[in-house]
């Protein structure tokens, strides 16, 4: 049984990972989250209970609240998800990214190197290797050639992991995924963004020409990669992650229009994004042969659930758009 340092886990990604993870498992799980604007835990609700699960809202920054918890729970294996996320927000202000992706991985990884871990995961982005062409995937071997503060942050980060491998023999691995979608995202990110500005007929803004390509994946296919990295991966390594599907943004916007039966004259093209990354695309054969992972959601049913899901719960991101889902955690735990 492993006792698991999660952080970020009011996230995105990290929530739907814990919400698995409890779901499946008897791991211990701290899961620590400063509760940005991106953290909701409302995302949690079911877990709130659970006798293996721990949440501690604080920040990776704070290295007295970092040791103290290892110290106390005597962790096994650590998954960092926290992280400021938003290339767009790292583009108005750099700061909070280098602060929190850079000082605070290094806060965790100097706890995990003074208290020893089985594993230390650190999740990052195939954002650190730049912009493609046409042609090509990124592999392992790519070299980092990160364009936004949000990518340069995240790929400082992953060369101090594996300097803490080389140097200290911290066993950490490093995961590179692709841009993921599904349930909980925050909707500043273009999926959920667009799903919600079509079922409330707003505009829905398109960078530049539209077609400018990503590499979707389902998160909890995303997920599960990581679960078999923590458990099998090689440590020192780092495994891309990705689904091989690759669309110009221009195609999912009308998907979504086109599934929520709302017209194209919704879709307003505005001016490009800074620095914009042209296409991103994975080589994922790596973690396929080694670890035996293989993506299981189909693009088409997985968009189609992800989009139901925002129909279903409108509760819970108008409570983002309104800004009361930040109240959540005063009415749950009172001020602190
Ligand atoms: P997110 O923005 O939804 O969640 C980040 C979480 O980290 C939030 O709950 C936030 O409150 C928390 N956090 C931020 N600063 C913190 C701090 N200083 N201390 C403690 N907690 C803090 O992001 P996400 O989309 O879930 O991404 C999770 C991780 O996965 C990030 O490291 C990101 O770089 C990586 N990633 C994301 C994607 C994607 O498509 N979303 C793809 C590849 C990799
Ligand atoms: P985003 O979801 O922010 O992820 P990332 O920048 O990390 O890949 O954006 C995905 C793509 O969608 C990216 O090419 C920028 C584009 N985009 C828009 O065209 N309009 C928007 O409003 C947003 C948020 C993104």
């Amino acid at each position: 049984m492993k006792r698991l340092l999660i952080t970020g886990g009011a996230g995105f990604i990290g929530s739907n990972y814990v919400n698995s993870i409890l779901s499946s498992s008897d791991d211990f799980v701290v899961n620590i989250d400063k509760l940005t604007y991106a953290g909701n835990l409302e995302n949690l609700k079911d877990n709130e209970t659970k006798r293996n699960y721990k949440f501690v809202k604080g920040d990776i920054c704070n290295f007295e609240l970092i040791d103290y918890l290892f110290t106390k729970y005597k962790f096994t294996h650590v998954i960092n998800f926290a992280a400021e996320s938003h290339v767009d927000r790292s583009i108005l202000g750099s700061e909070i990214f280098y602060r929190t992706n850079v000082i605070g991985t290094n806060i965790l990884l100097e706890a995990a190197k003074r208290h020893g871990v089985d594993k230390f995961l650190q999740v990052s982005t195939d954002e650190v290797y730049g912009s493609l062409g046409e042609e090509g995937l990124f592999t392992e071997k790519t070299p980092l050639s990160p364009n936004s503060p949000y990518s340069s942050s995240k790929a400082a980060a992953d060369m101090m992991a594996l300097s803490f491998y080389h140097t200290y023999d911290l066993p950490i691995a490093i995961t590179r995924c692709s841009n993921n979608y599904g349930q909980l995202q925050f909707p500043e990110k273009l999926i959920p963004l667009m799903i919600i500005n079509a079922l409330s007929d707003k505009k829905l803004p398109v960078y530049g020409d539209g077609m400018n390509i990503r590499d979707w994946i389902y998160v909890l296919d995303h997920n599960k990669a990581i679960e078999l990295v923590l458990d099998n991966g090689r440590v020192g390594e780092v495994y891309n992650i990705g689904a091989s599907k690759e669309m110009p943004n221009i195609e999912i916007v009308k998907l979504v229009l086109n599934k929520l039966d709302k017209s194209e004259e919704l879709i307003e093209y505005v001016t490009d994004r800074l620095g914009h990354d042209r296409r991103y695309a994975i080589d994922s054969s790596k973690i396929q042969n080694e670890l035996g992972w293989s993506p299981q959601f189909d693009f088409e049913n997985a968009m189609e659930n992800t989009i139901d899901w925002y129909l279903n719960n409108k509760n819970w991101w108008e409570r983002i758009i309104n800004g009361s889902y930040q109240d959540y955690y005063e009415r749950q735990y009172g001020k602190n």
